[in-house]
Order: C-alpha cells, then sequence, then structure tokens
C-alpha cells in the first residue's frame, strides 16, 4: 500500500461577484472536487473567508500530487502557499472527500474564529499549519454542533 501523505496549503481568492455568486463559485468547485477527489481516493476538507482559502489534501502522493498540480495552476485563486507538506500515519477526515467549513458564525466561538488566513500568507509556517489542521478536524468531528457540508 503506498504511504499517505497530507498537504496544507492557502491561497488568496480571485473569485469576485455579490456574496450569493461568490457562494454558488464555491458550491461549484466543491461538487467538481468530491468527485474528482473520491475517484481518486483523496479526501480533506476546505475553507474560505470569502479572500482566502485554506485546504488540506491527503491520500496516496501519487494520488495527490496531479491534483493539488491542478488547484495549484487554477485561476480562481493565487498566492498558492504551502503552509505543510509530510507523511501522515492516518487520514483526519477519512469520510470527506472534501468537507467544506465556513468561518463566519458570528458567534465567536468558531474554532477558526482566531485563524489570521492573511498571517498564514505571509509567514506560512507548520504553527499554521497545526492550528488550522486543529482547527478543521474540531469542527468536521463536531458537525452536530457546526455546519459542515
Ligand atoms: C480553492 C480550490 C480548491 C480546489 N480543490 C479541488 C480538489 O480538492 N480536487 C479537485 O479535483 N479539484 C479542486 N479544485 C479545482 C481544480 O483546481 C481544477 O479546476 C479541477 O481539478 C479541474 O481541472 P481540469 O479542468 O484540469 O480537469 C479546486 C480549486 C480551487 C480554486
Amino acid at each position: 500500500m503506498s504511504r499517505l501523505c497530507r498537504i496544507v496549503y492557502c491561497s488568496r481568492s480571485l473569485i469576485t461577484g455579490s456574496r450569493a455568486d461568490i457562494e454558488l463559485k464555491i458550491r461549484t468547485i466543491l461538487a467538481s472536487a468530491r468527485t474528482k477527489n473520491r475517484a481518486a481516493n483523496v479526501s480533506g476538507a476546505l475553507t474560505f473567508n470569502e479572500s482566502c482559502f485554506a485546504q488540506v489534501l491527503e491520500g496516496a502522493i501519487a494520488d495527490v500530487a496531479p491534483i493539488f498540480e491542478r488547484i495549484r495552476r487554477d485561476p480562481r485563486h493565487c498566492d498558492v502557499r504551502i503552509l505543510a507538506q509530510s507523511q501522515a500515519p492516518r487520514r483526519l477526515f477519512p469520510t470527506w472527500s472534501m468537507a467544506y467549513v465556513e468561518p463566519e458564525y458570528g458567534d465567536g466561538r468558531h474554532p477558526l474564529a482566531h485563524f489570521s488566513f492573511e498571517a498564514a500568507l505571509i509567514n506560512g509556517a507548520s504553527n499554521e499549519a497545526r492550528q488550522l489542521l486543529e482547527s478543521l478536524r474540531q469542527v468536521v468531528t463536531a458537525n452536530t454542533e457546526h455546519s459542515v457540508g
């Protein structure tokens, strides 16, 4: 069995339009990502705060690498910055072809409320990756409390 790897990156969104337009465009990306990731046995999570994306991709390196290369070249975002890329002992999002976590809840209790996408884009480092992974995992595993989908 090939070894599992995990890539965590963040990027700056180039998607424009009204809130509804943006939401629709994100849902379009997600729908296609889920189909392709499922077919390639890739799992992960995506989050978006209206100016930046952060995403976790996990699977066999031979499956994750071509998907990440396509994502990196996608004109809907720029400044793709890898925060972490490593082998992983197990999947953190085993049942998700791509979970979607909306960071805006307005109640201040959301695990991503204190994550700075800007700091991650500028400093991009393992600290940011750890914080992001932990927050996404919390939201995705507690998905009865927070909307994921
Ligand atoms: C932020 C973001 C995240 C994406 N995530 C995925 C993903 O997880 N899997 C995937 O196959 N495509 C993803 N895409 C879409 C790819 O970049 C690409 O458009 C898609 O794979 C189709 O590529 P193709 O037109 O070369 O077949 C994402 C795009 C963006 C902007």
